[in-house]
């Protein structure tokens, strides 16, 4: 008999440590050595809800909304709702007194059947089809972000009460991420250049129409910004710019929205935006840029969304089969994939992941770990360490699934999309059921 037979709590001391930089805040191991999130062990979720599925805690994406508030006590804090957006994460965030950015008519729905405050909605989008404008001037939306010359116009056709709106500015900072998320350079679709009278003939446009307010400008430089300097820069060109608007046109703009993009881990040592460390940088900007352009200090909006609730997701999946192929490599092959999480194909993102259901105490050695869809890119986790008695039926757990793997979830081969399930304080609540086989055939028009 081992040790670990005679006193099985010792499983839980000796279980493999999991960086708490990348798993959900209150991630630990049960006596049985399997890992529990929101008190719940991950392999009963699995049994319980089916497998892949995307697990979140409560208590995580709280604790996140709480520290913006503490390191942000005067300014408006705006969910990215593209991160993930569910009914009750919409419920939780504006509980915690942040705002919502939406960007579609779908994301607004969602948003005001949670019984959030149209007030504190900010809309969003390069392209928004005129029925999106519509139904969120008639739900009474906060502000909209204009992006185009015909959107301003259409807008101020629509707008039914005086609109306010902020103008998308382009302040040309390379943040020297993946290009795919790089929105803070000229040469990309979203905003108005600072350079060549772009952003200035926008303004001038939005001032003509009678039917809207222009209350501010707004930035977003891109995603998994970890120098918080590239802010101060931005703070810094877009201040002047305000400066230069009151000067020509005689307006104070009293909104500056400096967008999200704050860098989180998905790999232990990965950077991390420092909260406190972008308050005093953004604070100092502001001083510094509003007394150099004698310009009234602007109300600061900033919309984090990947910060807010990446680490509270888990993704669950079980190993379905394993192979090693003639150059030695091992291939764990399991029930999910690019259609839960395309961020690896279209990012060459990296993931953390560890096995769920047991603690494995033999050796570990390097596998790759795929999903079980028909493109050789349907990778997960390349040359993770895994146990070498790892075996169909064990359960992986992959953190740090919580920002764009739902909202960026497809049905590809026709494998329905993961449930969202909430784990908090013991128990679990289903967010979002599981896609199913019906679900997808009815869409079909028949024959
Ligand atoms: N505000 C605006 C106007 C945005 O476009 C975005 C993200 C955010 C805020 C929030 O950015 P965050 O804090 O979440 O980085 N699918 C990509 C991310 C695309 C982000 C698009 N815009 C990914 O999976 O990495």
């Amino acid at each position: 008999m081992t040790l670990l037979e005679i006193f099985p709590s010792l499983r839980a001391a000796m279980a493999p440590r999991l960086d708490p930089a990348v798993w959900p805040i209150t991630t630990g191991h049960d006596d049985r050595g399997r890992i529990r999130v929101g008190g719940v062990a991950l392999d009963d979720i699995a049994d319980q809800y089916g497998t892949p599925t995307y697990v979140l805690d409560e208590d995580d994406v709280r604790h996140r909304c709480h520290a913006y508030r503490t390191a942000f006590p005067e300014a408006e804090i705006a969910y990215a709702a593209k991160a993930l957006l569910i009914r009750a994460v919409a419920d939780w965030v504006t509980r915690e007194g942040l705002s919502l950015d939406v960007c579609s008519d779908g994301e607004l729905a969602v948003a005001l059947s949670a019984g959030v405050d149209p007030g504190r909605i900010i809309l969003h989008g390069n392209a928004k089809p005129a029925a999106e404008l519509r139904a969120a001037v008639s739900a009474g939306v906060g502000r909209i972000v204009v992006d185009s010359h015909t959107e301003i116009r259409l807008l101020s056709s629509l707008a039914q009460r005086r609109q306010k709106v902020l103008v998308r500015a382009t302040p040309g900072i390379d943040i020297h991420g993946h290009s795919a998320v790089t929105t803070g350079i000229d040469d990309q679709k979203f905003g108005f250049p600072l350079t060549d009278g772009h952003l200035d003939a926008a303004v001038r446009l939005v001032l003509e129409q009678p039917n809207l307010e222009l209350v501010g400008l707004h930035c977003h430089l891109g995603s998994q910004i970890s120098d918080s300097s590239l802010f101060a820069t931005a703070v810094e060109r877009i201040v002047a710019q305000m400066g230069r608007i009151r000067r020509e046109h005689g307006v104070i703009l009293t909104h500056l929205n400096l967008g999200g993009g704050h860098a989180v881990p998905y790999l232990p040592g990965d950077p991390e935006l420092d909260l406190t460390g972008l308050a005093r940088v953004v604070d100092d900007a502001l001083d510094d840029a509003c007394a150099r352009n004698r310009f009234p200090r602007p109300a600061l909006t900033l919309e984090p969304g990947r910060a807010i609730v990446a680490r509270a997701g888990v993704t669950l999946y079980r190993v379905l089969s394993i192979k090693t192929v003639r150059d030695g490599r091992t291939f764990v092959a399991v029930d999910g994939g690019m259609s839960d999480n395309p961020r690896v194909a279209l990012y060459g993102a990296r993931y953390d992941i560890a096995v769920a259901n047991r603690h494995p105490t033999g050796a570990h050695t390097a596998m790759t770990v795929v999903g079980r869809h028909c493109e050789a890119g349907d990778v997960i986790a390349r040359d993770v360490l895994l146990p070498t008695d790892l075996h169909p039926g064990d359960v992986l757990a992959v953190p740090c699934t919580g920002a764009y793997h739902h909202s960026l979830s497809s049905s590809y081969n026709a494998v329905g999309r993961p449930p969202v399930v909430a784990a908090r304080d013991g128990r679990t609540r289903q967010l979002i059921r599981r896609e199913t086989v019906a679900d997808l055939m009815a869409r079909e028009a028949g024959l």
